[in-house]
């Protein structure tokens, strides 16, 4: 797959609660060879077919094999979420089936796992449920010409070696591994995307603003507001970003406000600042668009590129913010 530069997420806002016309709207804005990244969990079930709907309903088409560079298709991502009562590889062959059912997209251009089933608890008498068998029905959907790519996401180093090497012995190719990667995350993420360069692994970058930490909505906003977020499940995690990161959102506002004024036409946001930094660090962002108007604030940032003086200066921020990633209190680090 030849991907455009920025692909687009389907986390957030494409569930069944929104107005379609929201999700459509987003999907016009979309260059031709765009990825869009879904999963058979999100919206509780729903995100698939909601997608599936409205890409007819905006106009836009899956990438087929006949596709040349001047096709205007859009490729197709999703993953199988490992659980404690889906045993066998045929259950990733089933799950890959309906998937493609909702998306109307067959073959699926890059079916990956959504993380390590390591994870999951071991239940009693039958023991735990182990990547190998999600790898087993993984490279069954290939063989059966059910996907064209492998993929999986939240690997670290040492998994991440593992799984190339099963995939290999198939002969196989594991194209991907989606990482919670941008500004705040680069160090913690660097030996995880250090060994996918050295396996040929493309670092697909999720939550490239940080869930919006790195955007500027939040820069400002006084505590009283920010507790109306607490309906928001990322409420936590984001106060806890913005405290660690007051250095590195200083230096992407001021890269922002000097485009204004060094002979751009267009000021950049502080948004397409740090998705430039991504694809500058040669990773493809995910972004998180809540409408038509942010997808392509963000997807215009294609156009433009950091200077060398302006990365270093992101990386020097960079290194200063401490954002770790916890999960119930405790660091999490991908194995
Ligand atoms: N594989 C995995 O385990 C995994 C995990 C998480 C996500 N993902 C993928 O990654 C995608 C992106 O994740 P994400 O949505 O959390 O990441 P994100 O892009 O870091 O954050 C998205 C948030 O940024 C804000 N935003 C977006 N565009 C903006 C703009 N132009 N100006 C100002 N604010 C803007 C919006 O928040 P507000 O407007 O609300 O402030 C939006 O909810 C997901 O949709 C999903 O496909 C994968």
């Amino acid at each position: 797959m030849q991907i455009a530069p920025i692909a687009v997420g389907s986390l957030n806002h494409f569930g069944g609660k929104d107005d379609d016309r929201v999700v459509v709207n987003i999907l016009k804005c979309l260059p031709p060879r765009t990825l869009i990244d879904t999963a058979e969990l999100y919206g509780d079930g729903d995100t698939e077919s909601v997608l599936g709907k409205c890409m007819t309903l905006a106009g836009q088409q899956w990438a087929t094999d006949n596709d040349d560079d001047s096709s205007s298709g859009i490729y197709c991502a999703t993953k199988y979420a490992p659980n404690m009562f889906r045993r066998k590889p045929e259950d990733v062959v089933q799950a890959c089936q309906e998937s493609i059912s909702k998306l109307k997209c067959q073959p699926l251009h890059l079916y990956q796992a959504h993380y390590s089933a390591s994870i999951l608890p071991s239940l009693p008498f039958v023991g735990p449920v182990r990547d190998e068998t999600v790898w087993e029905g993984l490279a069954q959907c290939y063989e059966q010409g059910l996907v064209e790519n492998i993929g999986v996401c939240n690997y670290g180093p040492k998994l991440i070696r593992q799984a190339h090497d099963y995939f290999a012995a198939r002969k196989i190719p594991l194209v991907s591994n989606q990482v919670n990667y941008n500004l705040m995350r680069a160090s913690a993420a660097l030996e995880t995307v250090q060994v996918c360069d050295e396996l040929g692994i493309a670092v697909l970058a999720y939550h490239p603003l940080g869930k919006g930490t790195l955007t500027g909505t939040y820069d400002e906003m006084d505590e009283p507001t920010m507790s109306k977020l607490k309906g928001k499940y990322s409420y936590y995690t984001l106060k806890r970003w913005l405290k660690s990161t007051p250095e590195l959102r200083k230096a992407i506002s001021q890269i922002s406000s000097s485009t204004a004024m060094d002979g751009n036409a267009k000021k950049r946001s502080r948004s397409q600042v740090a998705v430039s930094w991504v694809i500058r660090k040669g990773r493809v962002p995910i972004i998180g668009a809540r409408s038509a108007e942010q997808a392509q604030d963000l997807l215009d940032a294609v156009d433009w590129e950091l200077t060398d003086e302006q990365v270093v200066i992101l990386d020097e921020a960079a290194a200063l913010a401490n954002s770790n990633w916890t999960v119930l209190g405790k660091e999490f680090k991908l194995v």
